[in-house]
């Protein structure tokens, strides 16, 4: 058997994607390896998002071509990176042999089987209306208690930093029936918590059985009788998408985790109108608001974005503002990072490097102060938690709190896969210990 190597950059869409393109692959003979140099073929499966995101991949490709010389292993590049850059990559890395695009991976056997017949370099980009949903193999191994299921593609919304509309081409939702028939094969072989994926998740509108056009919360019922599902997450969804239905579901369905990632990237209504987001700082504030009237136990989290293209002071202090009136369980932060191509990498007013690191220093002091309060208030309180792994001291199991906190807790290995009941009785940097409760006894009538 022939091995794979496959590394993943970015987002969980190229996690998916990643595991889409190892199982399109094991029918014509790859095997997965950890290991680089024993690989046959790697793919790096790549992300445009940030300046850095990229630049890694050029270093890594600098570290691939040895192998190739050595061992003659073919080197793909999937992704956002080979979406954007296309045959510039060869041009660059000649040692590159494959170039495959997010929306044409399904055709990877096809070019691999090109390439070793006329020993130059393939290329695929099209965007071909997402036929890459329609070969997925029926694989019945075993999987992990936590998966991945896309469910809707691309960006229509051009907010002025962003390359994903560009990469991923535009929005698109598939099929009720066909991802149900996933989340299905998901579960028979042992996920108990599904996430759907999709760069504006809550902006989906697949066609359902009955021929009309469903939302998110109809998919995610709809999903929810599923036997032996017992969690629901979904990501990441923009804020003028959360529609009365999608926050109702969050009140009316026990398998949605209280667990939002809604990313609100800046508190300044001047700054959000630059970035095109179309909604103020405001109606943020009342949105989470209406959602924490649903669910009053769900827990926040969100990506922000300084130094975009004119942020001043005051509109930092107003993002500042927004995160003290909200309070995240978790974030996630960012310099503002020039795209090629977008419209705010043209604007005048760039912000300096030194003001940017400034203000990130600022901003991610304050989140990790209310990600710590978050993890505090946990102490005492028991919550389900889905054992997914050995812990790392021996008799150990960690799992996921329904907020997506790492839970460590002494107990068999055979919780793996299971949800347990956990008190929490102490908080670390970066995750929490517990202590397993015992199944409450059904009252015996005397
Ligand atoms: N669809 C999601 C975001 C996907 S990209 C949404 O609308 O929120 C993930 C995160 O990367 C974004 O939320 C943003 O915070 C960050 N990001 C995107 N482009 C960026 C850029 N040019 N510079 C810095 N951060 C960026
Ligand atoms: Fe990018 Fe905006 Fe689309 Fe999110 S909504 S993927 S940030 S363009
Ligand atoms: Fe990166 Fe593409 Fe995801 S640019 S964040 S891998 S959609």
């Amino acid at each position: 058997m022939k091995k794979l190597f496959i590394k993943t950059y970015g987002c969980q869409m190229n996690v998916y994607d990643s595991a889409r393109m190892a199982e399109l692959l094991a029918p014509i003979g790859y095997g997965p390896t950890d290991a680089p140099e024993d690989a046959d073929m790697i793919v790096l499966n790549t992300c445009h998002i940030r300046e850095k995101a990229a630049e890694k991949m050029y270093s890594e490709l600098g570290r691939m071509k040895e192998l190739k010389d050595a061992r003659g292993t073919t080197i793909a590049v999937a992704g956002c990176v080979a979406q954007a850059e296309g045959e510039e990559i060869i041009a660059r890395a000649p040692q590159v042999d494959i170039v495959v695009g997010p929306q044409s991976y399904h055709r990877l056997p096809e070019m691999i089987a090109r390439v070793a017949r006329s020993g130059g370099h393939a290329l695929e980009t099209d965007f071909p209306e997402l036929e890459k949903f329609d070969v997925l193999p029926q694989d019945t191994s075993r999987g992990s208690s936590s998966e991945f299921l896309t469910v809707q593609e691309g960006c229509d919304k051009f907010c002025t930093f962003c390359v994903v509309p560009y990469t991923r081409g535009s929005e698109f939702s598939r099929p009720v029936a066909q991802i149900e028939s996933e989340a299905r094969r998901l579960v028979a072989r042992g996920a108990c918590e599904i996430t759907l994926l999709g760069q504006n998740v809550n902006a989906y509108r697949g066609e359902g059985p009955d021929g009309s056009a469903w939302s998110l919360a109809r998919l995610l019922h709809r999903l929810a009788t599923i036997d032996g599902l017992e969690r629901l997450r979904y990501t990441t969804s923009h804020p003028r998408d959360m529609a009365d239905d999608l926050i109702a579901a969050h009140g009316d369905l026990a398998q949605l985790m209280p667990y939002l990632h809604l990313p609100v990237q800046s508190g300044s209504d001047a700054v959000l109108d630059a970035m095109n987001r179309g909604h103020t700082a405001d109606a943020y504030r009342r949105l989470v608001e209406r959602i924490r009237k649903a669910r009053p136990d769900i827990a926040l989290s969100s990506d922000f974005i300084v130094g975009f293209p004119g942020e001043s002071d005051k509109d930092f202090e107003a993002t500042l503002s927004l995160v003290r009136d909200v309070g995240f369980a978790q974030s996630y932060s960012f310099k503002y990072s020039k795209r090629p191509g977008t419209p705010a990498a043209a604007a005048r007013k760039q912000v300096s490097e030194e003001t940017k690191a400034a203000r990130l220093q600022v901003l991610q002091t304050l989140l990790l102060e209310q990600r710590l309060a978050f993890d505090e208030s946990c102490k005492g309180r028991t919550m389900d938690v889905l054992f997914e792994k050995p812990g790392r001291r021996p008799g150990q199991a960690t799992g996921r709190s329904p907020y997506q906190q790492p839970v460590h807790a002494d107990g068999a290995q055979s919780l793996i896969g299971t949800v347990q009941r956990v008190r929490i009785d102490a908080i670390f940097p970066n995750s929490l210990k517990g202590t397993l409760v015992p199944a409450r006894q059904e009252a015996v009538p005397l």
